[in-house]
């Protein structure tokens, strides 16, 4: 038995798909589905908040994980990442108001709006910037609409949210995309199990 920590949503339903295709299991669950805990013959799915995915898998209580690649700097877990799933695609980026030409790298003490607090921090002391960061949970455009900062970090996709709010990249920190992660220890005990999914996720990736 493998236990799979993922989050509800595109990247569950891609994983079930790979699963499907590969004849390992066949789950699936629709919108309306409240279930946090779904089990096939071999696998057992616990379906958690993408931040939380690493927890499950450090802790032991998963083997395998999917999250992205975002969330992995941030929370900087001892764990061990097998594969860039290469879908869930976007960048983290340094965004600021159209209207502010000033270049962000040239103000004193930039305030920064964020829900990555670790990820804009090492990037700030890489290029020697003094910053006060500034810790949202979510909507971090609203930072310098509102004046509460000069400039975000977050997740641009299609970049939809920035252009509706009248922000745009200034530069990019990164690029992102999900990532198949597993506990350290399940590696060794769960070695078969877990290379035979590897090496069937990466033919389905050719
Ligand atoms: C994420 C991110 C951006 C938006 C980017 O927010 O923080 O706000 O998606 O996507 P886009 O470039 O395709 O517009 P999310 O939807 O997770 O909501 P949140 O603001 O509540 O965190």
């Amino acid at each position: 038995m493998l236990t799979f920590a993922l989050s509800k949503g595109r990247l569950a339903d891609k994983i079930f798909d790979m699963l499907k295709k590969l004849n390992l299991c066949d789950v699936s669950i629709n919108d309306d589905d409240r279930r946090l805990v779904i089990e096939s013959d071999n696998y057992r799915f616990f379906l958690a908040k993408p931040s939380d995915v690493p927890t499950f898998v450090e802790s032991g209580v998963c083997d395998l994980g999917v999250v992205g690649r975002d969330t992995l700097l941030e929370e900087n877990r001892d764990i061990t990442k097998l594969l860039d799933l290469g879908f869930g695609k976007c960048k983290m980026c340094v965004c600021g108001l159209v209207s502010d030409k000033d270049n962000y790298k040239y103000k004193s003490n930039l305030r920064v709006a964020t829900k990555y607090p670790h990820i804009a921090k090492e990037y700030f002391d890489s290029i020697n910037q003094n910053t006060t960061i500034i810790k949202l949970n979510g909507s971090v455009e609203l930072g310098p609409i509102v004046g509460l900062s000069d400039c975000i970090v977050d997740i641009v996709e299609s970049g939809r949210t920035l252009k509706e709010n009248g922000l745009e990249v200034k530069d990019v920190i990164c690029e992102l995309s999900a990532r198949l992660v597993c506990n350290n220890a399940s590696l060794k005990t769960k070695y078969d199990e877990i290379q035979e999914l590897l090496q069937g996720f990466k033919e389905l990736l050719k």
